[in-house]
């Protein structure tokens, strides 16, 4: 048993967590630029991603990295605001352009898959001032960005990534967790959902134009996107690929967690059952000891369907199921509470059957985020809510670590690697979908040393059960460790460490250094024996 010779090993980073360079030539402010010049003091040390590892200037030592590691993808994001400094088609940024393409291009010369994500949560701020991801123009601002990025770099790129975490960008943004930090729960969150799902609609319908070719493409996009003249002559190069266009691969990485494992192993089970069947024995088979610790709380069961449509499903259902829309548990759902509320119609915005249909089916794969495993349990209006599991708190319900289970630097983060392979086949029997792929899995740890043996059993578990998963008949095509390197991270600052790379943030250079978990990384763990 050993990995696929087609399967792929990556590593991933996100701009505003390594660019820096905020300001640097035309480059605009983002939300998270807005979040953290206003208020440091959200984040643990105070710090921001003003200079992070300063890749911006130093991204040939990243690329030198990813090929130190014998990468076959590097993940990265490409940020709005530097490229698009208005936020419109408009006005590109040279510099921009040139950042990016230089990094497309000195990876693929070490014969490195540049997988790239078009939003991990940076959003311009001047569209924020438009109302952001609640205005439904948002998602023709965002697909007018698409065509930017397919029209500069879709001759090379062949792995495209619409919105990274779709979860956080609209519950964490809506619950003060992150930039734009506001607090509207009820309303806003649900608008930004529709509007994200119908963003990356879009700009995956907009790839399929170009798959068809440039010449097409620009034609018919020219009246209402004159501004792609300007970058007509970068997609000259692209020529060949309107001769032959590159398969584009789309993902759509959905926050997992623990809650998410227990829920969908639970839920064929618990669409029928009733309210008043216990926790107590459901969790028996997951955690033999937890249920003791909570078998005076017996979780309604119709609690976990919501609780998952509330998050995933909210997300996966839309794009990914056989009928498409919302799911109709998470329709009856907010229906009733917005009824109690006091409210003449549903919380959450309704979809045209028109948006059904586009949303419905835009994936090439689905790309999962996951780091960790919990379970769930019924709770007081006090102790509910634990983040990140937006909406725990409306459902009355939190979560508990598994007793025997290592707890890691962040007081919910646990080593439970049977949970991706249970998620894995949970996306296989659940939705349509063909080819998954892991676009973050990684451990947080707060030690400075390189000696991060954790992290070498951490990848080693969770690679272990992606390829049990593999042999069980998942189509896996992938696995990206989250991260590459040190880095910004969002509401820990740099205290907290997920590098394969240790980065000294002391030092001019930003000095880059090999952990233990890189060393193992670089021989791609082919040697796995896993025991069914
Ligand atoms: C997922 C996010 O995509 C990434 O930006 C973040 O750093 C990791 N989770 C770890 O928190």
């Amino acid at each position: 048993m050993t990995f696929p010779s087609w399967f792929m090993f990556g590593a991933a980073t996100a701009a505003y967590q390594i660019e820096g360079a905020w300001d640097v030539s035309d480059k605009s402010e983002s939300i998270w630029d807005r979040l953290l010049h206003t208020q440091p003091s959200l984040v643990l040390d105070n710090s921001n991603g003003d200079e992070a590892c300063y890749s911006y200037d130093f991204w040939p030592r990243d690329v030198e990295i990813a090929h130190e590691l014998g990468l076959q993808m590097y993940r990265f994001s490409i940020s709005w605001p530097r490229l698009l400094p208005t936020g419109f088609p408009n006005k590109i940024s040279m510099n921009g352009k040139n950042y990016y393409s230089k990094l497309i291009d000195g990876l693929l010369k070490k014969g490195i898959q540049p997988v790239v994500t078009m939003y991990h949560w940076d959003l311009p701020q001047s569209l924020q001032d438009l109302g952001g991801w609640t205005n439904p123009l948002i998602a023709t601002w965002f697909a007018d960005y698409a065509r930017v990025l397919y029209t500069l770099f879709g001759d090379r790129v062949k792995y495209w990534i619409t919105i990274n975490e779709p979860l956080t960008i609209c519950d964490g943004g809506y619950s003060k967790m992150a930039a734009p930090y506001l607090n509207d729960m009820k309303i806003s969150n649900y608008l930004c959902s529709k509007h994200v799902l119908l963003a990356h609609a879009k700009a995956f319908r907009a790839y399929e134009e170009f798959r068809k070719g440039y010449r097409d493409f620009y034609v018919k996009n020219q009246s209402n996107c004159h501004r792609l003249r300007f970058a007509a002559p970068a997609v000259l190069a692209g020529a060949a690929a309107v001769l032959q266009p590159p398969r584009a691969r789309f993902q759509w990485p959905i926050f997992s967690s623990g809650s998410n494992l227990w829920i969908r192993k639970k839920i064929k089970k618990l669409r029928n059952s009733q309210c008043n069947s216990g926790l107590v024995s459901r969790l028996r088979d997951i955690a033999p000891t937890a249920h003791a610790a909570h078998k005076e709380e017996p979780l309604c069961s119709s609690k976990l369907v919501e609780l998952f449509y509330l998050h995933e499903g909210r997300f996966g259902h839309p794009i990914y199921s056989k009928t498409g829309g919302w799911p109709p548990e998470l329709e009856r759902y907010i229906a009733g509470l917005s009824a109690r509320e006091g409210y003449n119609q549903s919380r959450l915005p309704p979809f045209t059957p028109e948006e059904i249909q586009l949303v419905k089916g835009s994936y090439d794969f689905y790309g999962l985020n996951h780091f960790t495993t919990r379970l769930v349990k019924k709770a007081t209006p006090k102790t509910a809510g634990d983040w990140p599991f937006y909406g725990s708190k409306e459902l009355g319900v939190s979560f508990v670590n598994h007793p025997k289970r290592k707890t890691i630097v962040i007081d919910w983060f646990q080593i439970y690697p049977e949970g991706l392979r249970k998620q894995l086949h949970w996306i296989k029997d659940n939705y349509e979908v063909k080819d998954i792929m892991i676009t973050e899995n990684g451990l947080p740890m707060l030690r400075l040393d390189f000696a991060d043996y954790e992290r070498v059993d951490y990848i080693r578990e969770y690679l272990k059960h992606v390829l049990l998963a593999i042999n069980d008949g998942v189509h896996v095509m992938g696995y990206i460790v989250w991260s590459m390197m040190d880095s910004f991270e969002w509401i820990t600052g740099y205290k907290v460490k997920y590098g394969l790379y240790e980065v000294n943030f002391e030092s001019d250079y930003r000095l880059r250094d090999a952990r233990e978990s890189a060393k193992y990384y670089r021989k791609p763990p082919l040697d796995h024996n896993p025991q069914t």
